[in-house]
C-alpha cells in the first residue's frame, strides 16, 4: 500500500486508533498495515486484523506473551519472562521494540575452541540452572540466524541493536549480522584492568552496534571505546556493569522507549533502562536469573538503590559526562 492510499484511509485509521490504548501510536499502525499489505476495504476483516494485533501481546497486557510473564511491575513498564530466547522473541508482536541491548551466552568459545572450560566461574560441567555457570545459547549458524531474524522482526523500523561479543564470537558470528542489519560500529568496552586469558590477558569485550533502517545517535561526540570497570564481587556469573547498558541506551533511546534484552542474566540492562526512563522487557532461560532480576528491580523501584551494583563503575570523565548529560 502506498502512503497516499494510507492517507485516503485516514478516517478508518483514526477510528482504529480510538479503539486502541493511548500508547499505540499512529506511525506504528500505518507501518503495520503497509508491511502486512492489509486492505482496509470491504468487509472489515482488515480493520479487525489490525485491532487484534495491537490489542494483544506487549501493547495491552494481552494474552500471547503475558500468560507466561514471571514478573511485571504494576505499571507494566518492566516485564520479565523465563523462556528460551527464540520462544520469547517469537511471542512478541512485530515492531514492538525500540531498542535491543543484549549480552548472549555464547557456546562457541567453550565448545569449539575448548577454551574457558568454566575456569572463569565455577566448573563448566556444573553449568545449568542454579549452578555457578549457566546454560548457553547453542550458537549454531542456524540458531544465530533465527535469533537475528527475530530481533529484526520485533524491532520497529529505524531503530538500533547492540549485541555483545567475546573475541571468538566476534570472528565467527558477528559477520552474520550484516545479512540482517546495517552494522555501523564495533565498540570496545575497556574494563580498565586485565582479567584471565590465554596469551594476552583479556581487558575488553566487543559490542556490535547496528541499525534497522536509519537512525542517528543521540549525540555526535560519543567515543567507540567505553572505559567502565568490571564488576568484581558479582552476584551472578558474567554480571555486567549497568553503565555498559546505560551507554547503549543513552546513545540511542528516547524516554519511554521499549528496551529489550533476551539474555537477561542479573538484570543489569533492566536497571539501566529504569535509570534512563525507558520501559523494559526481557527473558532468560534460568530461574536464578529471573529471581535475581525480579528482586533487584523490585528493590530498585522501592528504594532507588541497586543491590547488585551499589556504586558507579565509571571514573572516566568522558563516559561520566555522557551518562550525566546524555
Ligand atoms: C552472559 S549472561 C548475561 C549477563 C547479563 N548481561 C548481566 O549483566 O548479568 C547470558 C545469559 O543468557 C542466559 N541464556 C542461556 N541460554 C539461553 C537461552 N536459550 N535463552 C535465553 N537465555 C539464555 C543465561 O542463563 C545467562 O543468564
Amino acid at each position: 500500500m502506498k502512503n497516499s492510499q494510507v492517507f485516503d484511509y485516514q478516517d478508518i485509521i483514526s477510528s482504529i486508533l480510538e479503539q486502541l490504548p493511548d500508547m499505540v501510536c499512529e506511525a506504528d499502525v500505518v507501518e503495520y498495515i503497509k508491511t502486512n499489505k492489509i486492505s482496509l476495504n470491504g468487509d472489515g476483516k482488515g480493520v479487525q486484523a489490525v485491532l487484534n494485533f495491537f490489542q494483544n501481546g506487549l501493547y495491552v497486557n494481552g494474552k500471547t506473551v503475558d500468560e507466561k510473564v514471571s514478573f511485571e511491575t504494576e505499571d507494566g513498564r518492566v516485564k520479565i519472562y523465563q523462556q528460551d530466547v527464540l520462544t520469547f522473541l517469537k511471542s512478541l508482536p512485530s515492531y514492538s521494540i525500540d531498542l535491543i541491548i543484549t549480552d548472549p551466552a555464547y557456546s562457541g568459545m567453550n565448545q569449539r575452541l575448548k577454551l574457558g572450560k568454566g575456569k572463569i566461574i565455577g566448573k563448566y560441567k556444573d553449568k545449568g540452572d542454579g549452578a555457578k555457570w549457566f546454560d548457553e545459547f547453542h550458537d549454531t549458524e542456524e540458531n544465530y540466524n533465527a535469533f537475528l531474524a527475530e530481533c529484526s522482526r520485533v524491532l520497529k523500523p529505524n531503530r538500533h541493536i547492540f549485541i555483545m561479543f567475546d573475541s571468538y564470537s566476534l570472528l565467527s558470528l558477528a559477520p552474520m549480522l550484516r545479512e540482517t542489519f546495517e552494522v555501523k560500529n564495533i565498540l570496545v568496552w575497556d574494563k580498565q584492568h586485565i582479567g584471565l586469558g590465554h596469551y594476552f590477558r583479556r581487558r575488553h569485550e566487543f559490542i556490535v552496534f547496528a541499525s534497522k533502517g536509519k537512525r542517528h545517535l543521540t549525540a555526535k561526540n560519543i567515543p567507540d571505546v567505553w572505559r567502565i570497570k568490571r564488576v568484581t564481587n558479582f552476584k551472578y556469573p558474567t554480571q555486567k556493569p549497568t553503565e555498559v547498558f546505560e551507554m547503549m541506551i543513552a546513545s540511542s533511546a528516547e524516554k519511554d522507549f521499549v528496551v529489550c534484552d533476551p539474555f537477561l542474566g542479573s538484570g543489569s540492562s533492566a536497571i539501566a533502562s529504569l535509570k534512563r526512563g525507558c520501559k523494559f522487557i526481557g527473558c532468560d532461560i534460568a530461574s536464578s536469573s529471573i529471581e535475581t532480576t525480579t528482586n533487584r528491580v523490585k528493590w530498585y523501584l522501592e528504594n532507588g538503590t541497586d543491590t547488585l551494583q551499589p556504586n558507579s563503575l565509571v571514573d572516566d570523565k568522558e563516559i561520566k559526562s555522557i551518562l550525566t548529560n546524555g
